[in-house]
């Protein structure tokens, strides 16, 4: 089973906390959004968790799959 990060670009204000907290799985898109750009594993799982508690618009969701 992995997990799978989404950002809600409507949601997304452009606080830009995931990519502090998670700088190998989000990045600040040119519109001033996050993208997801890594995969969820072993190593980062605890940031992605934080990434997705502390996003201030609660855009980030994670799935299992
Ligand atoms: Fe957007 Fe939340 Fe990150 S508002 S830039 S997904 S901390």
């Amino acid at each position: 089973m992995s997990q799978q990060l989404h950002v809600d670009e409507n949601k997304c204000a452009g606080h830009a906390l995931c990519t502090v907290i998670a700088p190998d799985l989000f990045e600040m898109d040119d519109r001033g959004k996050a993208i997801v750009i890594g995969q969820v594993d072993d190593a980062n799982l605890a940031e992605a968790e934080e990434a997705v508690a502390e996003c201030p618009a609660l855009a980030i969701a994670m799935t299992s799959s």
